[in-house]
């Protein structure tokens, strides 16, 4: 790295940073990006204010109603700008395979070439006109054994004050670093440098997008895109990617851990007794609204309280238990959908102090979505800043926010957050559930009978695409564990370190006499001939989650099919729902023809995973087609 150029006084060092590596890094990326100034993010709530005026003033965010929405704003993004971009999306390795076939892979030498050294490297002179803000972050508890800190260096406002939200972020992170800890470095651009005396946007970005991620180095390379996984790094590509092979790499110092697409939640029975329950779900299928969940009629005493929503690292201990950590410290969800009924305590979390981003904006200052009342607003300004009536809607098909349109909110605005979210020796699972969209075929709820075929069911799983990402919605693709694209490494070594870690918590639970958790595969999204869901979903999700809790404590009672235990009908609690029989029948029917063919989908994702496909998901397959053929 070059010395720090000490005559630089645009570096702006603040006197309280005293780590050179750190140092030197920005002075390096200031040099290399052109940019205008260096601003050093503390985190502090006074800073939070002024740098959201400063993007009100810029037209970057719309200051909301204060009586409506206190504290609150909207961001519109440029609308080549409003999803993850998966194909653009690079694990860059030195060996091809280490990527493996589900990841995009370029060698680092020819993307650092792209990016950073090259004549025409992207990074050169990216932020000219712009201040490039030093945004230090911790993913997890400050000081937590299970945290890890980043720096995000970016050139654009709107991720500083995201960054505020989503992790601890400021003057904490820097104080953990000290003199000379480790942080992963996190380089964002919008990609839009400006000219002296040009006028800027109110969403700078590239129509050229990069998300490059240098696993054995660890570091990330975003470019071009200002929205959400694409630009706030410290969630899909530190913690997801980058933290995926963190965790499997720590095999060879000891201990190994999990960076896992899982909500994370805890459940108090009425005479309370608390679990743990971790929660795999492909993006957009719902984890917020499960980790929010309300206990429905029949369960009166019961509570369900959030630990995260989207991410979960987890640890084992001495004694074999996985204690995990949510690594945010904020909810960047999907808005469309969520309303009083789908998830009240989503909406109360809401009410203030959030950023909102590509929702539509009513006319009395507030936001609105689809879905969020039963009748739209008769006029609201759309996620692209055009007039929206309910008849524009019927007539042009236009969606007044943005079918990906988010929310971004401090976790300590959810009226239901755990006590224990915050600990950082995080929360001991209990059970994992995995769970994909499928509108046919996947049985409402099953109990693996070990951990082998427990991930196998993970592995295998199907979901349908929805708008979290740029692409077709709606086509089921192999989305294994939720973490198709989050995995930073090869996903048959992936399924490896799943199995080794189940040996790893088995042998010590042997022991200690903890319990190894359990694992489920469920399926809120089965469809009836009228295209209708026939499972209600939601608070009634708990019906299933208790059943689930039954097992975990030794008492629930189930039937064995093809592939493990469900429940009978008789077998969940009914009280406050009327569900026939029949209709149970309908989302618990295992159809041998459309589980054939599914069992084809399997064979093709092997396949493709052939090079260190672990034996034991081939042995489990044949195993599961034995049973399916008698
Ligand atoms: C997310 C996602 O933003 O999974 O959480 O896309
Ligand atoms: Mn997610």
């Amino acid at each position: 790295m070059n010395a720090i150029p000490s005559a630089d006084a645009r570096l702006n060092i603040p006197a309280h940073v005293r780590h050179q590596r750190l140092i030197a890094w920005v002075a390096e990326m200031a040099a290399l990006t052109g940019a205008r100034d260096v601003y050093w993010c503390d985190g502090s709530d006074e800073e939070y204010d002024r740098l959201c005026g400063q993007l009100v003033d810029a037209g970057t965010l719309i200051r909301l109603n204060p009586e409506l929405r206190p504290h609150s704003f909207l961001a519109r993004s440029s609308p080549g700008d409003v999803a993850r971009v998966e194909d653009r999306t690079f694990i860059c390795c030195e060996n091809k395979q280490d990527a493996g076939p589900t990841n995009n892979w370029v060698a680092p030498s020819e993307m650092r070439a792209l990016l950073q050294t090259g004549e025409k490297a992207l990074f050169k002179g990216c932020m000219r006109g712009r201040t490039m803000y030093v945004v230090p972050f911790s993913m997890g508890p400050l000081g937590s054994p299970i945290a890890h800190i980043g720096v995000e260096l970016s050139d654009s406002g709107y991720v500083a004050v995201n960054m505020k939200i989503m992790t601890r972020m400021g003057r904490g992170a820097i104080d953990v670093l000290g003199t000379d800890g480790d942080f992963v470095p996190c380089m964002h651009t919008v990609g839009a440098p400006l000219e002296p005396g040009q006028k800027d946007v109110a969403w700078p970005c590239n129509d050229t997008k990069y998300i490059v991620h240098y696993p054995e180095t660890r570091e990330i390379w975003s470019y071009g895109s200002g929205y959400g996984g694409n630009a706030l790094l410290g969630k899909k590509c530190f913690a997801l990617r980058i933290a995926s092979w963190m965790g499997r790499a720590a095999a060879n110092e000891g201990t190994p851990w999990l960076a896992e697409h899982m909500l994370l939640l805890g459940v108090t029975s009425p005479e309370g007794r608390k679990h743990h329950v971790a929660a795999a779900f492909p993006s957009a299928c719902g984890k917020t609204n499960f980790a929010m969940l309300v206990p429905p009629a029949g369960f009166e005493g019961w509570k369900v309280t959030t630990i995260g929503d989207d991410i979960a690292w987890i640890k084992p201990d001495a004694d074999g238990r996985l204690h995990a950590i949510n690594p945010e410290a904020g909810y960047f969800g999907v808005a469309p959908g969520t309303n009083e009924k789908t998830n009240p305590n989503c909406m109360a979390s809401l009410a203030r102090d959030v950023i909102f981003t590509n929702v539509a904006l009513t006319d009395d200052g507030d936001v609105w979505w689809e879905g969020m009342t039963d009748a739209p607003p008769a006029h609201c300004i759309d996620w692209q800043g055009k007039d929206w009536t309910p008849a524009i809607g019927k007539e042009t098909g236009a969606k007044a926010a943005h079918p990906n349109a988010r929310f971004t909110v401090a976790a300590t605005n959810n009226p239901v957050l755990d006590p224990e979210w915050d600990n950082p020796k995080g929360v001991a699972i209990d059970a994992f559930i995995f769970g994909g969209r499928r509108s046919t075929t996947v049985p409402l709820v099953t109990e693996a009978r070990n951990w082998v075929e427990g991930v196998y069911m993970a592995a295998t799983m199907g979901s349908e695409t929805t708008a979290a990402i740029i692409g077709q919605q709606g086509v089921v693709r192999r989305d294994p564990f939720a973490m198709l694209p989050f995995t930073g490494y090869n996903m048959s070594d992936y399924f490896r370190h799943w199995l080794a870690m189940g040996e790893r918590i088995a042998a010590l639970c042997a022991k200690s006499g903890a319990k190894v958790p359990k694992i489920y595969c469920v399926n809120w999204f089965r469809k009836g001939a009228d295209g209708k869901f026939v499972w209600p979903g939601y608070g009634e999700n708990m019906r299933v989650l208790k059943w689930m809790l039954d097992r975990v404590e030794g008492r629930g009672e189930g039937f064995d099919q093809v592939f493990g235990t469900s429940p009978r009908y008789e077998d969940l609690n009914w009280t406050g729902l009327d569900f026939p029989p029949a209709r149970f029948q309908q989302v618990t029917s295992i159809d041998p023809e459309a589980w054939h063919a599914e069992m084809k989908l399997h064979q093709e994702l092997f396949d493709k995973l052939a090079w260190h496909l672990p034996p034991e998901l081939s042995a489990t397959k044949a195993r599961i087609e034995e049973r399916l053929a008698a």
